[in-house]
């Protein structure tokens, strides 16, 4: 028993010495210097001692005067008391703040001068924490300004902060923001000020609960405003003992790291340490390397940190310390990276296991990525010289955590060819990702068809594809997000009611949709007819811009050939009767459904709706059928009626028509569409040119969505401020300034 007893304190003694001995090898001060006065400690390049012989230079110099109980610290011959000193480079010091207060209508005289504070860090290695603190004025009835110098070149800086109050129970405890209370930034570099506080009103009104003023620079985080502070006679006192200044320390004044490694001999960053620039030049810090600790000020510099027998110890087995660093292994016949945090040790046994199933998944990706046509897909790209420099293999892992596991929520919409979620990536960005229904060959095929086709087209119009991945059982395209939703969700959402699809937005809409159409049939090197035009596949983006997406029907066009003949693809409602009849198609069966996209713009109206009669149920029919009828106007959406002017809308509405021409040959091509459209967005834009009659309607078609103010709106305070509304507001006010 005695024995043991003996050996445990043994042992203590001798982890005792070791602890002793660790410390003396990170010393912190000078060897014989100081390193506390009263409850300051201190570390080197600061010393104690008016000679410096403890510090790096006299300006480092701290002057501990044991006159007072407990001593206090001043920088150097100054009355700049150091309260807290931290290596990170930053020190607190006593504050100083300018106060005034008032009696029946007068300034106090015991308060006379104390109206008026300043700090000045002259040449010391200094300079306020512009992160750490703010300027703030307390009172009720209060202005000060701060007026100072920044940086090397003492460029002036001045600034001030307006506190008032009415009554005490419109003070907000906690909240410095002008009432009671008011608090504005410093800025970067500051090293002297001086601040004065004035009353507005000699605190007449106020002053039953509120007699004085303060303007100070502090610690931001160390001073909570409360209604209490602005009666409470010990403020200044109390203020001066508990909420301090925060300054910056630095070394190497006026030299930056690059410059001061150039002279060895005063260059202040010692061995196994890196150097950072403080402030445009003001100075430099030194900081030790990863993996090592101690002052990277004093020599001989920082030393390694035996991670092995620390606090932290970072192996789940084996620990062997490095020069900067560890190395972790694991007993014979384990595995792993022998971490705690990582994967640990396991035995061989294990391994071999999970190894087999990792390789088994390999496999099963490898023949994914087959089955998914990668092959054909890399085969494809390189015969139409389509690259996949743009775009990117995306790894299944990477989008499985992007879509939270495809997680339902994440659904952005259901269609033919499958599932489009919408998924994050690490850094933030938005992406869409379309998930095939199944896994069939058919499909495969259009897969692959969408992104060799989109890898080849670049229009502001066209939804961009990112990428794709192969490595899962259905294969994943990437798309820009569109954030915005589809045309369709806009233009039913907003029947009846006034919107954004303003007749200038609808027709810049539609211009925008054709163009990228016309691009699409002649502008890309193969012709590429969509197939599948609807409202549902032009999306809109947070500037409202059309973007046209899914081309998972595409086909390319052969050059030579006008005509191919295919399985018919498409939605009811927008589909191309000839097509459907012949199964023939042609660039003419996107104009159709085009067609159909413009009708539905127009008059709001679904392509197939069971609530209208059975001769109407078509949109395309019922459009076509009112055009001959004389009935235009009757179908159209009111807010377009009321906008545009008549021969605007019967132009449209003949484009409509000619694009429903059941002969695909008598509809005009996309591109002259495009130009149709372009035209009347250019006339929207000139409207005064043309109405020289009543019908000056187009005064909302001139607003795009960001208007500029009118001249009827100038002079008219409560409407003169524009860029907070939205474009039903402007809608709104508009129509009542110019009623029909
Ligand atoms: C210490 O402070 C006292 C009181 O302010 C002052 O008189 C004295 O000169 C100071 N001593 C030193 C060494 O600065
Ligand atoms: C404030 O008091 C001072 C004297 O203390 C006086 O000169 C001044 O006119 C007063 N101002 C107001 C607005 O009452
Ligand atoms: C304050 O000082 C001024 C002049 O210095 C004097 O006229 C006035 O009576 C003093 N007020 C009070 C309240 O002591
Ligand atoms: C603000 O704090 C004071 C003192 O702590 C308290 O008397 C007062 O009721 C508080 N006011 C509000 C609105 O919380
Ligand atoms: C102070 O109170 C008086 C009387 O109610 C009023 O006329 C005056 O405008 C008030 N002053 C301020 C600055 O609110
Ligand atoms: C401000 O008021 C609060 C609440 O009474 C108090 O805790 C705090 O110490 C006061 N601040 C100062 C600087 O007096
Ligand atoms: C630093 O530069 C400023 C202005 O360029 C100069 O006034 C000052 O004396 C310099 N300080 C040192 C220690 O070189
Ligand atoms: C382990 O990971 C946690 C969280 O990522 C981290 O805080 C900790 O420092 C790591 N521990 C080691 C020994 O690396
Ligand atoms: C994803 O789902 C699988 C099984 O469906 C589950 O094992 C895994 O923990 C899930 N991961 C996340 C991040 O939710
Ligand atoms: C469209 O974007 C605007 C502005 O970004 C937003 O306020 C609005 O809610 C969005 N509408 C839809 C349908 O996403």
């Amino acid at each position: 028993m005695f024995v043991i007893r003996s050996l445990f304190l043994l042992f203590s003694w001798l982890w005792l010495s070791l602890a002793m001995i660790t410390f003396a090898a990170t010393p912190i001060a000078k060897s014989g210097c100081p390193t506390k006065c009263g409850d300051l400690t201190i570390q080197y390049p600061f010393g104690f001692g008016l000679d410096g012989a403890c510090s790096l230079s006299s300006m480092y110099n701290i002057n501990c005067n044991t006159s007072f109980d407990p001593p206090k610290s001043f920088l150097g011959t100054t009355n700049l008391e150091v309260l807290d000193l931290f290596d990170n480079g930053q020190m607190r010091i006593r504050n100083y703040m300018a106060t005034r207060c008032y009696q029946g209508g007068e300034i106090d005289n015991s308060t006379r001068s104390s109206s008026v504070a300043w700090i000045n860090l002259g040449d010391l290695p200094l300079v306020f924490s512009d992160i750490e603190n703010k300027f703030v004025v307390v009172g009720c009835d209060d202005l000060a300004l701060i007026k100072g110098t920044l940086g090397r070149s003492s460029t002036p800086f001045t600034s001030g902060c307006v506190a008032v109050c009415a009554r005490p129970d419109q003070v907000l405890n906690g909240s410095c923001t002008g009432i009671g209370c008011c608090q504005t930034s410093i800025p970067k570099g500051l090293k002297t000020f001086i601040t004065s506080v004035t009353s507005l009103d000699n605190h007449t009104n106020v002053s039953y609960f509120n007699p004085c003023g303060h303007a100070f620079v502090a610690e931001q985080n160390k001073f909570t405003f409360n209604l209490a502070n602005l009666s409470d006679p010990m403020f200044r006192s109390r203020m001066k003992d508990e909420i301090p200044v925060m300054l910056d320390w630095f070394v190497g004044v006026n030299q930056t790291c690059s410059q001061a490694k150039g002279d060895p001999a005063t260059y202040a960053c010692q061995q196994n340490s890196d150097c950072t620039d403080f402030d445009n030049g003001l100075g430099y810090r030194c900081s030790c390397l990863s993996g090592y600790q101690g002052n990277p000020y004093l020599s001989p510099g920082c030393t390694d940190i035996d991670e092995c027998t620390g606090s932290i110890k970072p192996c789940s087995h084996l620990c062997s310390n490095t020069l900067g660093g560890y190395k972790c292994s694991c007993p014979k016949g384990h595995r792993g990276d022998a971490l705690k945090n990582g994967t640990g040790c396991t035995s061989d046994n294990s391994q071999f296991v999970t190894s087999a199933r990792r390789k088994k998944l390999m496999k099963l990706r490898e023949k994914f990525f087959e089955q998914n046509g990668g092959l054909l897909m890399k085969q494809q790209l390189s015969q139409k010289g389509g690259t996949m420099e743009s775009s990117k293999i995306f790894s299944a892992d990477e989008l499985k955590v992007a879509t939270n596991n495809y997680s339902e929520d994440r659904i952005l919409g259901k269609g033919g060819y499958g599932t489009v979620y919408k998924g994050i990536f690490r850094d933030g960005r938005e992406v869409a990702i379309k998930k095939s229904k199944v896994a069939d060959e058919s499909q495969v095929e259009l897969f692959i068809n969408e992104v060799v086709i989109l890898t080849q087209i670049n229009h502001r119009n066209v939804v961009k594809l990112l990428g794709c991945c192969l490595e899962t059982e259905v294969p994943l395209l990437v798309y820009e997000f569109i954030s915005n939703g589809t045309l369709f969700e806009h233009i039913h959402k907003s029947k009846g009611i006034t919107s954004w699809l303003t007749w200038a937005n609808c027709i810049r809409l539609a211009a925008e949709a054709a163009d990228a159409l016309a691009y699409l049939h002649s502008a890309a090197s193969i012709p590429i007819i969509h197939r599948d035009v609807k409202s549902t596949n032009i999306l809109v983006d947070e500037s409202y811009t059309a973007k046209i997406a899914d081309f998972g029907a595409s086909r390319l066009i052969p050059i030579d050939q006008s005509q191919v003949t295919t399985l018919v693809q498409g939605t009811m409602g927008y589909l191309d009767p000839e097509y459907f009849h012949t199964s023939q198609l042609t660039e003419k069966s996107d104009v159709y459904s085009f067609g159909v996209v413009l009708a539905e713009l127009l008059t709001k109206e679904k392509p197939l709706s069971f609530e209208r009669k059975q001769e109407e149920r078509n949109l395309a029919t019922y459009f076509v059928l009112s055009l001959k009828e004389d009935r235009l106007m009757e179908i159209l959406d009111p807010q377009l009626v009321r906008e545009a002017s008549e021969v605007q809308l019967v132009t449209l509405a003949k484009l409509v028509k000619n694009c429903l021409n059941v002969k695909g040959e008598d509809r005009p091509t996309m591109k002259e569409v495009a130009l149709e459209l372009e035209g009347l967005k250019k006339q929207n834009r000139h409207p005064w040119a043309e109405h020289n009659h009543e019908e000056t309607t187009g005064l909302t078609g001139q607003h795009d969505l960001y208007p500029v103010p009118s001249n009827g709106y100038s002079g008219n305070p409560s409407t003169g401020e524009f860029s907070g509304l939205n474009s039903i507001d402007i809608n709104m006010i508009t129509n009542l300034n110019h009623p029909r």
